[in-house]
């Protein structure tokens, strides 16, 4: 279960002999017990969002698409405003369940904006299938897109050291964060797989342990070398030349190529330009936005509950339990996300490329993105 390949497997997708059933990887359970889930509602798919059953900005852009064909569903007996405002209470819903990903919202309104107005119920439902399934087979083909562009940053390493490749990433970018292949992985899959020694520092990525629980059996599951870290433990590899290159994922990236990616990535890239290390983010385009060039004012941070951080999740004798680690009664803030400014960012692995992290750099890749600053 690599996530490599043509066959490689999925994070979501439409179960074959149940069309009113959206199958997902739990990833709640990872790496310790594999189970799939069957989701049948706009509800139930909004609350495996927020409850990270789903996650990965990614794949939770490609469950949203999915969420909105279950609306089409839900509605396919209304007629004009009713199947319209029915849509729209959906795509709101769907919206609200995690603020910083821009995928979801992309998704969201991608589909409403063909399906909106569209009178026969049955027709907007196979518009919805359509556009669902395009946006989950879109981010396969961008992400191997990412995985092929970003092999020419860890060859040229390769090339110069002759030595193993050190990559750092952060939290989970990988398969399991997309449909399948990832973003920062992808590259170090690609080199893996093209006989390039490859070895990555993985972060364990408090509070949620997504390095540690995901990235790491993802690595495991692939046969590439990797060596779990404490989140704390990345600047002083970097002072003793541990890393060659960092590659990160995003879950929302501005036009100017401001960076908002799990909370820990900033500080990962204060140290990379102390130390003069070059700091990638691997996104495919559904990633930008392009209303927006200023990161720090105008992405929304998720603050999720404090119990993440006071308390830990681990598995014990075939159960999943949430000892506490901080001292009774203390209290506890849950930032879920920090943004890079674009000047710590060496340059941006999208699918249609490598760009800097600068305005113009994007539009020359993404010409069709310019005009969105203040549309919003
Ligand atoms: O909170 P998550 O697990 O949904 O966060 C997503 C992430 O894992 C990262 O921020 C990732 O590096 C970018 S999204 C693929």
């Amino acid at each position: 279960m690599t996530g490599s390949g043509e066959s490689a497997r999925r994070t979501v997708w439409l179960d074959p002999q149940d069309s009113g059933s959206v199958r997902v990887i739990d990833q709640c359970l990872l790496p310790f017990e594999y189970a799939e889930v069957s989701i049948r509602t706009v509800e139930a798919m909004a609350a495996a969002i927020q409850d990270m059953v789903v996650r990965g900005a990614g794949c939770i852009g490609a469950s949203a698409g999915y969420g909105m064909y279950l609306a089409a569903l839900e509605a396919v007996d209304l007629c004009g405003s009713d199947a319209d405002t029915h849509l729209e209470r959906a795509g709101a819903v769907l919206e609200a369940s995690r603020p910083t990903a821009v995928n979801l919202s992309w998704a969201v309104q991608r589909q409403l904006r063909e399906l909106v107005g569209l009178a026969d119920g049955d027709g907007r439902v196979a518009r919805a299938r359509e556009i669902a399934e395009s946006i989950a087979d879109e981010d396969v083909s961008s992400c191997a897109a990412i995985g092929q562009f970003g092999l020419e940053l860890i060859e040229e390493v390769y090339a110069r050291t002759s030595k193993t490749v050190n990559v750092m990433t952060h939290c989970n970018a990988g398969w399991l964060a997309f449909v399948s292949h990832g973003t920062a992985t992808a590259p170090i899959y690609a080199a893996h797989d093209a006989g390039i020694p490859v070895h990555v520092w993985v972060s364990e990525t408090r509070p949620r342990n997504q390095g540690a629980r995901l990235t790491a059996w993802e690595l495991g599951e692939h046969g590439v070398a990797h060596t779990l870290i404490v989140d704390n433990a990345a600047g002083h590899l970097m002072q003793h030349g541990k890393v060659d290159l960092i590659i990160v994922g995003s879950d929302r990236t501005t036009i100017n190529g401001d960076v908002a990616n799990k909370i820990g990535t900033y500080m990962k890239a204060v140290a990379a330009a102390d130390n003069g290390i070059p700091f990638y983010a691997a996104l495919p385009s559904s990633t930008f936005d392009p209303t927006s060039r200023d990161g720090l004012g105008d992405i929304p941070i998720e603050e999720r509950d404090p119990r993440e951080v006071t308390n830990a999740t681990a598995f014990y004798d075939g159960h999943q339990i949430e000892p506490r680690v901080a001292a009774p009664g203390t209290g506890a803030v849950n930032y879920g996300f920090d943004v890079t400014p674009s000047r710590l960012v060496a340059g941006i692995i999208t699918e249609r490329g490598i760009c800097r992290a600068s305005e113009s750099s994007i539009l020359s890749l993404y010409p069709e993105l310019a005009g969105g600053v203040g549309s919003r």
